[in-house]
């Protein structure tokens, strides 16, 4: 017998995707989340010159690297961060499932919608899963009366309550206002509750007005962030946790123990480079302002798109999401047998090339009529040199984001043509 664990939704539409450009025909490619910028020059000179590092490392990650990650935090959250809250793994993907791995008899409460892999992990793990439901209304954020009535069930049956929070968000690039995550803070605190807050696009906040629920929370709010998404390293397996603030040594052992019998450490000329991407130099900073600069006016250019395309979808606010809700043609889609969102997503891919994400992946119904875009698909190598040499314009924009506004036309005409048969 074997667990029954599926694997993620990504890759599939990846290997559907390659399939049709196999064929010839053009796939707009929204259904991949993974960074268009490539990394900063310092980042891989700063490899080069580690390659040779060979031995392990420390479990809890090199010391130099977690006293710069500690410095670079306090300046970003504004608050004080010890070197020894801080927990470095191959990818925040490890630490989320090391986090959630220290409890025992836990309950796991996610949002919906929420990234994909929260929930697969913590079944893995075996501790029960309780989705909180959001909506377009509420701008997909739970509130917190759903997070109270959610604690006040889970509280009833589990010992230990993991909350994920995970702003600006994927899939849906909407961030938690500072107000917001105070009163979430309040219910927290009142169930004692631990909270998992994924960070990991906050460095490409659009504004850079990121707020961490930390500040509101620290002793009970784990951050994970890392390279993967900001420095454009996926690949590169870099993540990095803060520990919440006097967390007793219990957990802390009880995390070192999962890591060291799991992945043992990151690798180590990898930490060795990323010291250069925590340590606060001018090349680094002005490569992510570049990031967000690009990504906010690509982010509300393909929004308008979207809009013009009859399709809600609030504008993004960070990282390079949009999610879009397809319910202005549920009538016109019913009519033509098309009635969940992996229907829909199946369909426009086949017919008009476009890659989406449903959001059943995500935790949301397949009536609500959700699909995630990533807006990606542009050169993040050209795009950055253009930046580089002045202002960025509308121009630019459209020069850059050509190929996705163009999938989001035909999209939007694919649509409207199906509104007038139906
Ligand atoms: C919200 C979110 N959290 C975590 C991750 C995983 O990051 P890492 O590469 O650090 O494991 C991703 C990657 O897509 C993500 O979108």
């Amino acid at each position: 017998m074997y667990r029954q664990i599926s694997p993620s939704s990504t890759l599939l539409l990846n290997e559907q995707s390659a399939a049709i450009e196999k064929n010839g025909r053009q796939v707009f490619r929204f259904g991949f989340g993974q960074s268009p910028f490539p990394i900063s020059d310092v980042l891989k000179t700063a490899l080069i010159e580690h390659a040779y590092r060979k031995e392990y490392t420390q479990v809890q990650g090199l010391q130099a690297l977690r006293n710069k990650v500690a410095e670079y935090h306090s300046v970003f959250e504004k608050r004080k961060i010890n070197e020894d809250q801080i927990f470095v793994a191959p990818g925040s993907k490890s630490l989320l499932y090391t986090i959630m791995c220290a409890y025992t008899d836990a309950a796991v409460l996610i949002p919906a919608p929420a990234w994909v892999s929260y929930a697969p992990q913590a079944e893995l793990i075996g501790h029960a899963t309780l989705m909180m439901q959001t909506s377009f209304a509420q701008r997909y954020r739970i509130t917190p009366d759903i997070l109270e009535r959610s604690l006040s069930e889970a509280a009833k049956n589990y010992q230990s309550l993991l909350v994920i929070l995970n702003s600006p968000g994927n899939p849906d690039g909407l961030c938690y206002t500072a107000k917001e995550l105070q009163a979430l803070a309040v219910v927290l605190e009142k169930y004692q509750a631990k909270v998992i807050s994924d960070e990991i696009y906050a460095p490409l906040q659009h504004d850079n007005q990121h707020v961490s629920i930390a500040r509101y929370y620290p002793k009970g709010t784990f951050v994970t962030s890392g390279l993967s998404k900001w420095a454009g390293a996926g690949g590169w397996r870099l993540g990095i946790a803060i520990l919440p603030e006097d967390c007793d040594s219990q957990l802390k052992d009880a995390m070192l123990g999962i890591a060291s019998e799991t992945y043992s450490c990151a690798s180590s000329p990898i930490q060795y480079a990323a010291i250069t991407a925590y340590s606060n130099n001018v090349t680094m900073s002005l490569y992510v302002q570049h990031q967000r600069t690009i990504l906010k006016a690509v982010g509300l250019y393909i929004h308008k798109a979207v809009i013009d395309a009859g399709l809600h979808a609030h504008a993004p606010e960070g990282g390079f999401y949009l999610l879009l809700d397809f319910t202005a043609y549920r009538q016109s889609l019913k009519a033509i047998g098309l009635n969940t969102d992996s229907e829909i997503c199946n369909k426009v891919l086949e017919d008009v090339g476009v890659a989406l994400l449903p959001g059943i992946s995500f935790g949301l119904s397949p009536k609500a009529l959700c699909a995630r875009l990533a807006y990606v698909d542009f050169d993040g190598t050209l795009a950055l040199e253009d930046i580089s040499e002045g202002e960025w314009s509308e121009t630019l924009t459209i020069k850059h984001a050509q190929k996705m506004l163009l999938g989001i036309e035909n999209l939007g005409r694919y649509l409207k043509q199906i509104d007038q048969d139906n």
